[in-house]
């Protein structure tokens, strides 16, 4: 099948890579000609395990290309769109300006029994409107609203074998008509039992902004356990622990420490109390300003304990912060709150050295400001205190006495509740962990 795919970011880049390995013909179109360029030659533009083998297996077989202009995206019969949809500057709600723009120039290229698949996380009520502006042009074209449910980090395994797909279809014969195509895109993971579940497309919107404030609310839940933990001199991992053996509970998402970012959740809350405030259901998500305060709270609290730590003043204490990146896996800095941390760390007197194995290029774009130092070692050396924020396995796996020749003082806060305390206080260290005693 020929398909395009609109928008070739963190979504879109591994949407077009694995359409392109289930057989299909793609060819992916982003206005970023850098971004394109680096696609077009086999690299991947960002950190993304398994896109690199990916890309090259898909280009080696000629079905995946790259292009800058939406003039590619005709002749094809699917059409994916897969644009950003960032917070918009001093507000809540989504910027849905690429949505729009992505629906405004791909319009001219559709032709009749096209098919245009709207991935990008979206207000619900915008699938109806981008379907009314495609139906005034291409009255035979149907869109579905397909939501992605990928985590950066394993992208390439969610968007090959997702735990559903969920379509938003209009009704009657258009709807079964469009679903039986997506069908057919992704025959191979419908074969291996994948689930499908077919809904209207306000339906379809609200289940990706729910799932996502889900996410997000287990988060923070289990962060405010760990600020009643600090009160009570308790440990939140062992509570989570416990409470996750309940079924009904379960213990993913229930990480305690310095709280979500990212690209994706911290928006994606924003923007559904924005369009909830709209339809004047503004009541029903109020639980979601907690939410994102309790989560905000974790940065200031990580600043506040790093303070404690070194003896009550940051003024001219050598900081280093361990990990940039919002989460293992990825070079995304997005709302990061390792970054965000480091920053006030500095903002308050100390001098911040931060290192990550991905995500320093970025990193250094958003906070210019900073030291970034890729050497993990010197990184480390002579440093006050190390403030673990990105659990990636490098630092999980850190040997205390190895790392306690390095650093001036032997100091550690760990932000994810990742390491033994037990380990490091063995080897010497003044070990914090976050709603740990
Ligand atoms: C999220 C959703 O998981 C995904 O389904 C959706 O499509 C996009 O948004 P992603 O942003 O890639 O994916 O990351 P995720 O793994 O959900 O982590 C989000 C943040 O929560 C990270 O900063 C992570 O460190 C944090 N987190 C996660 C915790 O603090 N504790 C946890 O227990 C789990």
């Amino acid at each position: 099948m020929r398909i395009s795919v609109i928008g070739c970011g963190y979504l879109g880049a591994v949407h077009a890579a694995a359409m392109a390995k289930l057989g299909h013909d793609v060819v992916g179109i982003d206005v970023d000609e850098r971004k394109i360029n680096d696609l077009q030659a086999g690299r991947a533009p960002f950190f993304e395990p398994g896109l690199p083998e990916l890309l090259t297996e898909a280009q080696d077989t000629g079905r995946l290309t790259f292009s800058t202009s939406m003039a590619d995206a005709s002749g094809a019969a699917v059409h994916f769109v897969c644009v950003g949809t960032p917070q918009r500057k001093g507000e809540y709600a989504a910027d849905l300006s690429y949505v729009e723009s992505a629906f405004r120039e791909l319009t001219p290229y559709l032709s009749g029994e096209d098919i245009v698949v709207g991935k990008s996380t979206v207000p619900v009520g915008t699938a109806e409107r981008m379907a009314a502006c495609i139906a005034q042009a291409q009255p035979n074209t149907v869109l579905v609203w397909n939501p992605e449910f990928l985590r950066e980090g394993h992208a390439v395994k969610d968007t090959l074998a997702p735990d559903r797909f969920v379509y938003g279809v209009p009704t009657g014969e258009a709807g079964r008509r469009a679903t039986k195509v997506l069908d057919e895109v992704y025959a191979a993971p419908l074969a291996n039992s994948t689930p499908r579940l077919t809904m209207d497309y306000a339906t379809a919107e609200l289940v990706k902004a729910s799932a996502n404030s889900f996410l997000a609310t287990k988060i923070s839940f289990i962060n405010a356990m760990a600020e009643v933990c600090d009160a009570a001199g308790a440990d939140v991992t062992a509570l989570a622990d416990a409470i996750g053996m309940d079924d009904r509970i379960g213990r993913k998402f229930l990480n305690a420490g310095v709280g979500f970012g990212g690209g994706c959740l911290p928006k994606d809350i924003r923007a559904f109390m924005a369009r909830a405030g709209e339809l004047g259901a503004d009541q029903a998500l109020s639980f979601l300003r907690e939410v994102d305060a309790i989560n905000m709270r974790r940065r200031s609290r990580v600043v506040e304990l790093t303070r404690e730590l070194v003896g009550g003043s940051l003024i001219g204490k050598r900081i280093t912060v361990l990990g940039a990146a919002f989460k293992p896996e990825s070079d995304d800095v997005r709302d990061s709150p390792s970054l965000s941390v480091a920053a006030q760390l500095e903002l308050q007197g100390a001098t911040v050295t931060v290192t990550d194995p991905e995500a320093l290029s970025n990193s250094k774009d958003r906070f210019p400001e900073l030291s970034y130092e890729p050497d993990m070692a010197s990184a480390v050396s002579k440093a006050d205190a190390l403030v673990l924020l990105t659990e990636w396995k490098e630092y999980r796996n850190m040997d205390p006495k190895v790392v306690g020749k390095l650093v001036s003082s032997k100091k550690i806060l760990d932000g994810r509740n990742v390491l033994s305390p037990k380990t490091w206080r063995d080897a010497g260290w003044a070990y914090k962990g976050m709603g740990r005693p």
